[in-house]
């Protein structure tokens, strides 16, 4: 179905005419049977890429038992996903969600019920970075700042203070009593693949406690092994209060997460925050099994090292396209290429190569493998990168 007023969809995307029946590992398969590299990965959803022999199966199995309980009573997969996440991260405790944003409200709420609890219920605010995603919720956008996401929907929740990306001395001068938090993505997805300096993580959680201020940590997309750690603030040795997953924790199940410190998840006591479907148990029996492969020793360490792979063959690829390709930016198999050419004409013409990548600011394209993608996918996609640029090359020369 085209897009065009009988079509029953919002118009909020304006998609290709592109239609997959089937995915398998790092491909999708077009109604015309044909195979596409996903290196999109759902937006770095697919962690361990299409029908993962064993999430199928944990999901087949947990279907057979149990699809939803309310969280009025104990759910088993919760309890042992929440146990899992707890056990590999600085957190004591988590709530489940269903999506990115939804975490990001939890977190948001958390930091704020935190202060109230201790008596300062006007120290609400937080410091967000300019460029930064946070979903497109009404706080969410607020928190993300982005003028064109805020447009048209009535006065922005209060109490976000927007500075630019990494600018520590920004921070500081931002601070003032009411400041409950800062919230950061480790590496800015939508906003470029840019990546926050380890060394000023560390700082900026010195700022923090200097100033009585929580750390919250959006890791939406960087989390669950897309930087090559479970977290990425794990590079940097800093523990965050409050961490905010989703994405890749659900292997393309929807699954969000909160992950909290005891301190701060305390205030949020019965009747402080519910949901009817976070921590579905068909999700968590999905989201333990990803955590399971995951953290398997050796896979970590081989993302680690097909994201050097990759980063090598793509530094070869820039060499022989400098006119298209400006830089590599990145982490793990979180990667991005700046461009000297709009980065949705680029986007079309990989397409048209048959492979998947999505665009973020500043015409830079994200290249997201499947976690567990090979050594010929990663040949195959510079392969396909290289056609699309000699494409675009014969096409300005006409
Ligand atoms: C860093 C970050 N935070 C939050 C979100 C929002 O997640 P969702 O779309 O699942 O609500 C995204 C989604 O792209 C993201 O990349």
């Amino acid at each position: 179905m085209s897009a065009s007023s009988q079509n029953p969809l919002f118009p909020t995307y304006s998609k290709p005419d592109l239609l997959f029946q089937y995915g398998k590992g790092s491909y999708l398969y077009s109604d015309k049977d044909e195979a596409y590299l996903d290196f999109t990965s759902g937006i770095a959803v697919n962690s361990l890429g299409h029908a993962h022999p064993r999430l199928v199966a944990a999901l087949e199995e947990q279907s057979k038992k149990l699809w939803h309980v309310s969280n009025l009573y104990r759910i088993e997969p919760q309890e042992k996903l929440a146990e899992k996440l707890v056990q590999n991260s600085f957190a004591d405790h988590v709530f489940f969600v269903n999506s990115g944003a939804e975490a990001l409200e939890c977190a948001i709420k958390t930091a704020r019920r935190y202060f109230y609890s201790k008596g300062d219920a006007e120290k609400y605010r937080f410091i967000t970075f300019e460029g930064a995603f946070h979903g497109r919720t009404l706080a969410t956008i607020a928190a993300g700042g982005k003028a064109q996401y805020l447009e048209g929907f009535g006065p922005p929740l209060e109490g976000f203070d927007q500075v630019p990306f990494a600018d520590l001395e920004a921070v500081e001068k931002m601070i003032s009593p009411k400041t409950a938090a800062v919230l950061v993505e480790p590496v800015q997805g939508e906003g470029g693949v840019n990546i926050f300096p380890p060394e000023k993580l560390v700082k900026l959680r010195a700022l923090c406690d200097e100033h009585n201020i929580l750390l919250v940590l959006d890791e939406v997309q960087t989390g669950i092994g897309r930087s090559g750690k479970l977290f990425a603030y794990q590079h940097s040795g800093i523990r965050p209060d409050i961490l905010a997953s989703a994405k890749g924790i659900g292997g393309g199940f929807p699954l969000g997460a909160c992950l909290a410190t005891h301190e701060t998840s305390s205030a949020m006591v019965p009747g402080t925050h519910g949901s009817t479907f976070g921590g579905n148990p068909l999700a968590c029996a999905v989201g333990l099994e990803v955590l399971n492969i995951i953290l398997e020793d050796g896979f970590l360490e081989q993302v680690n090292k097909t994201s050097l792979l990759f980063k090598q063959k793509l530094a070869a690829l820039v060499d022989g396209n400098r006119d298209i390709i400006d830089s590599i930016k990145g982490e793990g198999l979180l990667l991005g290429l700046s461009l000297k050419v709009p980065v949705q004409k680029f986007g079309a013409l990989l397409m048209e190569q048959k492979m998947l990548a999505p665009a973020a600011a500043n015409d830079v394209l994200r290249l997201l493998p499947p976690l567990n993608t090979t050594a010929e996918e990663l040949d195959e996609a510079c392969n396909k990168i290289e056609q699309a640029c000699s494409t675009l090359r014969q096409g300005t020369q006409k």
